[in-house]
């Protein structure tokens, strides 16, 4: 796909390059966001609820940023909004973009950016998951502790831009250590048993087979997704500290006992998991640094 296609500045062999894209969406967006953000989150399915308990809320279409991927995805909104959190100021983005709609690993990448250029220096990311791991149960969250990327892309190929980041990101720390001691005390402190896991991000659309669900637990895995590895790869380039939050949303162990997934499941339980994971943030965010 190539939507960002035009003859402007920042153009390469009719492309235009991700940091001139990122100016031209910062140069629409910064008359329209208010104080700067310091905490960037995204809801996803299950979660984009928490945006309504965001105060003095300001609204920023994705639909009205040259050059931004609209989400296509049920229940995603498809916009940022800003304002104050648990005493903190926040860009959230209600909804975001996945491949599966053909979006590619840089238009994944750019939202991200944006709320860096923002102010944003923490993200704090959450989706919803299959679990690979059958102690984790349908309707629980999950602390991403670390992610494997098997997308087959990352955002980062590509003419580097250094003011951007560095051409080869440390990942070794990807979901911060300290952020996510945060996230454990918060967690109790909501009185929600939150246990820690891998995630597996895959492109999708269609699910995961039952061989290679098998096989993704024997990699240590604990549950797998759609998004979330993209976006984190692209806030560690630019230099932000990441924690994730995974709502548990269907048994995806791929064992003789696998049942046919169903997109009501994974909403209804996404609802469940996404009202307990909604805890934890407000605990959380006071913490950050
Ligand atoms: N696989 C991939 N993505 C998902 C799943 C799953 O089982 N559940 C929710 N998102």
């Amino acid at each position: 796909m190539n939507r960002h296609a035009m003859t402007a500045p920042g153009m390469k062999d009719g492309v235009m390059q991700e940091a001139a894209r990122l100016d031209l969406a910062w140069a629409a967006s910064a008359p329209r966001i208010g104080a700067a953000p310091d905490i960037a989150l995204i809801l996803g399915s299950g979660l984009g609820e928490l945006a309504a308990a965001i105060e003095d809320a300001i609204f920023l279409s994705y639909g009205d940023i040259p050059g931004f991927p609209v989400s296509t995805a049920p229940s995603h909104a498809g916009r940022f909004v800003l304002g104050w959190l648990a005493g903190r100021r926040v860009v959230a983005m209600q909804g975001r973009v996945h491949l599966y709609e053909g979006w590619s690993a840089q238009d994944i990448a750019l939202p991200v950016r944006l709320m860096r250029r923002m102010g944003a220096e923490t993200l704090v990311v959450t989706n919803a998951a299959g679990a690979l791991d059958p102690d984790l149960k349908p309707g629980v969250p999950m602390l991403i502790e670390d992610h494997l990327n098997l997308t087959g892309v990352n955002p980062l190929t590509g003419p580097n831009d250094d003011a951007l980041g560095p051409r080869f990101p440390d990942m070794s720390r990807a979901y911060d250590p300290d952020l996510r001691a945060l996230a454990l005390a918060a967690a109790a402190e909501a009185g929600e048993h939150l246990p820690s896991g891998i995630y597996c991000g895959i492109a999708g659309p269609s699910l995961e087979t039952s061989a290679e669900r098998r096989w993704m637990r024997s990699t240590g895995a604990h549950a797998v997704g759609m998004s979330t590895v993209l976006e984190v790869t692209a806030a560690i380039h630019c230099g932000m500290k990441a924690v994730g939050l995974s709502a548990i949303t269907n048994a995806a162990a791929g064992g003789p006992d696998q049942q046919p997934d169903t997109i009501e499941e994974v909403m209804a339980n996404a609802e469940i998991a996404g009202k307990r994971i909604g805890r934890i943030p407000t605990e959380l965010l006071p913490r950050l640094p």
